[in-house]
């Protein structure tokens, strides 16, 4: 049986749909070692800046029993960087490019987006989970009306396309939702990391040099599918899923459960080959149960 996989994000075409999600795969230079990056429908880079920034200091990273917290921060040679060093290198692989924007201030998210609208990436994905520095270094993404006003204000500031990555820490992540549509999203990816702490009971002391950080891997997948299926069930625009897919079972619950297309992230760590084994799983599911398209799949929940 031919299978197709290819995936229309409304307008966002990959010829797959696995995807790797932003800051678990650098630029991809990494990843060309253990696998074909040509093999992948599209990279998400890492969260890029307006400058060039270290990061946090100290203690980044903590393991957690089925998964890990980062505070790793945005580390990211700043969006020119990417322009002239990394555009260039991720072109010559058959793959799409999602430029994951970030900024302190609304301006900051618009003059990104401006910038890349001139070069060559083929979505802009916007991370609203960044702090509102005029607003107390709340998440934009946790406020409707700043969500509102950031989504509508870069949707104006350019004609790419434009993903939004919604965080799970909302009260109402549907409300979100509807919000982004409205004001001219393409698409959504979703779910950013979970807040969550690690604590030293010798040190008495959080694991975290920043005290807190976002949780990623297995531990969250269940929270993900649940807000994915919510998601899908509140708006018309397509879904790009993540949160603790290590296997092509968890890439084919997200689909089933309204994505079009998922994002492997933390898995990515443990197994660099995984988004492939993922891709071929989907393709041997795909066979085994009489799905002739990928699309098929999505939403497709008894
Ligand atoms: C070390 C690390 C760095 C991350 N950096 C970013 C980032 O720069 N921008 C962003 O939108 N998401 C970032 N994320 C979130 C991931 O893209 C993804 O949404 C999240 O980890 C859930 O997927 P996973 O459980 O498969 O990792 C990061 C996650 C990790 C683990």
């Amino acid at each position: 049986m031919k299978t197709n996989l290819c995936v229309d994000l409304n307008g966002l075409v990959l010829k797959n749909p696995v995807t790797t999600a932003s800051g678990t795969y650098g630029f991809g230079r990494e990843y060309g070692e253990y696998l074909d990056l040509s093999l992948l429908g599209a990279i998400s880079v890492k969260g890029l800046t307006l400058e060039p920034r270290e990061g946090n200091e100290g203690v980044r990273i903590a393991e957690t029993p089925m998964g890990m917290i980062n505070s790793v921060g945005l580390q990211n040679p700043g969006v020119h960087a990417f322009i002239e060093h990394e555009i260039p290198f991720l072109r010559s692989h058959d793959l799409k490019i999602i430029a994951n924007i970030n900024g302190n201030t609304i301006e900051e998210y618009c003059e990104m987006a401006q910038i890349l609208d001139h070069a060559d990436v083929d979505s802009i994905e916007l991370n609203i989970s960044c702090p509102n520095v005029k607003n107390g270094g709340l998440a934009f993404g946790t406020n409707p009306k700043v969500v509102q006003e950031v989504v509508s204000r870069v949707r104006k500031s350019t004609s790419k396309h434009l993903m939004v990555k919604l965080s799970p820490n909302v009260t109402d992540i549907k409300e979100i939702a509807r919000i982004v549509e409205a004001e001219g999203a393409d698409c959504l990816s979703l779910i950013n990391t979970v807040s969550g702490m690690a604590i030293d009971i010798y040190k008495r002391r959080t694991v975290l040099k920043r005290g807190s950080g976002g949780l990623s891997g297995p531990a969250i997948k269940p929270i993900a599918l649940k807000l994915v299926n919510d998601v899908y069930h509140t708006v018309k625009i397509p879904i790009l899923g993540m949160g603790g897919i290590a296997t092509h079972e968890d890439a084919v619950e997200f689909l089933l459960a309204g994505a079009s297309a998922i994002a492997v992230g933390t898995a990515n760590f443990s197994n660099p080959k995984a988004p492939v084994e993922i891709l071929e799983g989907i393709q041997r599911y795909m066979v085994q149960m009489g799905y002739s398209s990928v699309t098929q799949i999505t939403g497709d929940l008894k």
